[in-house]
């Protein structure tokens, strides 16, 4: 499937965006290892959390959904997974992948774990190197690509470890092997990553100290069944502040999205570059701050954008790049090389769709510089990215003409409805069929 985006109406009215994936996912992890009934709420109904959820399926969990958005995971505890019977999907998703590898690690039954062709030509040593640390046996594909062969039955031992790349996966996924390690695990990070692991372990009863960039655990404790509100995700309400904030006119609501600051970097930009976003009725959900954001038109500037602030807006780059692509001046991203391997080169693929609209994009090894410009229309690919499709979704709402966003249907792993919500707040969003 195809779309075609091009300036519709200013952007009003109040939307609720869905759950949170990373939130979705551990979610669904935790409670599945657990002793006792999770009730999880805000789930994102998602290919990739989906994709999850019947990987622990296969692995011997009742899961019920008694409502979208809704499941009941009947916990099987720490040892009650059993093998499964073929290889397990991640579909799309590096965060089930990477997470899975470091909780298979620690089972007694082999595993294969296998994605599409975006998530089978990402990086995974990342986690079986420091997993082999720890005792693990995981084989890769010639290159440290997926599929990952996981041998189960192995003794794993805690390792004290410090990555190399700020990765909450990859720090995820020492954490989950270190559930089954003998004696202690202890992460720690070049830049503090989204804590979720650490947070929903702990709300699971388990004992870990963390603290930002820091994270130790003891191995082999039990989890207790507890309920998880998950907010709604930042990094799909990005699309939409960026919307609002370059479309004249725009008043725009999102109802209590998360606002986790280790996820809150992009809001911090887009003040820098002058937007009009204000935090309404802060609350708490599930034990993490949501507020509502009020995003009002406002022209905005370029920046540099500082470099401790990557990490806390890793995912947010697409959406950025809109952003400066639509300001006064250059934008300028460094220290951002983690771009290159996510679901697409994010860097490469906004470049070439934001040229395609006229731009001048100059890249470098680890960022670009974004010089704004008037946005013509065109066609642009997706590569098979959901959030360059959401960003090109956002920009053609300030084209001169029609954009054509090449193969959207990826944007289901994250964002499940957004076209009809991105309709309904007046974005001029069309599906047309492939030509
Ligand atoms: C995620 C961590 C980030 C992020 C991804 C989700 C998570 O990846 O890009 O979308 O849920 O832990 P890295 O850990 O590779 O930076």
């Amino acid at each position: 499937m195809d779309w075609r985006a091009r300036a519709g109406a200013p952007l009003r009215g109040t939307l609720a965006i869905p759950g949170d994936k990373s939130v979705s996912h551990r979610a669904v992890m935790f409670a599945a290892l657990a002793d006792g009934t999770s009730r999880i709420d805000g789930f994102l109904e998602g290919e990739d959390t989906r994709a999850t959820a019947a990987i622990f399926a296969r692995l011997g969990v009742r899961i019920e959904t008694p409502s979208p958005s809704r499941r009941i995971v009947h916990g099987v505890g720490i040892d009650g997974l059993r093998a499964p019977d073929g290889p397990l999907d991640c579909g799309n998703a590096g965060t089930g992948m990477r997470l899975l590898a470091g909780l298979l690690a620690g089972q007694r039954f082999d595993a294969v774990l296998v994605g599409d062709a975006s998530l089978s030509k990402r990086p995974m040593r990342r986690v079986t190197v420091p997993l082999a640390k720890m005792g693990a046996r995981i084989d890769t594909e010639e290159g440290g690509v997926p599929p990952l062969r996981i041998h189960g039955g192995q003794r794993l031992v805690g390792i004290d470890h410090t990555l190399e790349v700020a990765s909450a996966q990859v720090k995820s996924a020492l954490l989950l092997a270190g559930l089954y390690a003998d004696g202690e695990t202890v992460v720690r990070e070049p830049h503090p990553t989204r804590d979720y692991t650490e947070r929903m372990l702990a709300a699971f009863g388990a004992d870990i100290e963390f603290s930002p960039g820091y994270a130790r655990l003891r191995g082999g404790q039990r989890l207790r069944a507890t309920d998880v509100a998950v907010p709604a995700d930042f990094s799909s309400a990005a699309f939409f502040m960026v919307a609002a904030s370059i479309v004249p006119g725009s008043e725009l609501r999102l109802s209590q999205v998360g606002l986790n600051p280790r996820r809150t970097g992009l809001l911090q930009a887009l003040r820098m570059m002058g937007a009009d976003i204000r935090e309404e009725n802060a609350a708490t959900h599930g034990g993490e701050p949501v507020a509502d954001l009020l995003v009002r038109y406002a022209p905005l500037r370029g920046i540099e954008v500082p470099e401790a602030l990557v990490p806390d807006m890793i995912d947010e780059f697409p959406a950025l790049f809109v952003a400066a692509a639509c300001a006064d001046g250059p934008t300028v991203v460094r220290g951002a090389a983690e771009l290159r391997v996510k679901e697409s080169d994010r860097l490469a693929s906004m470049a070439a769709g934001l040229r395609t609209l006229g731009l001048r994009i100059d890249e470098t090894p680890d960022g670009a510089t974004i010089f704004p410009g008037a946005l013509r229309g065109g066609a642009v690919e997706s590569h098979d990215d959901h959030r360059i499709a959401m960003a090109f979704a956002a920009a053609a709402q300030r084209a001169e003409g029609e954009v054509l966003i090449r193969d959207v249907a990826n944007v289901a792993t994250s964002f499940p409805g957004f076209d009809a919500l991105a309709r309904g707040a007046g974005f001029g969003l069309e599906n047309a069929a492939v030509e």
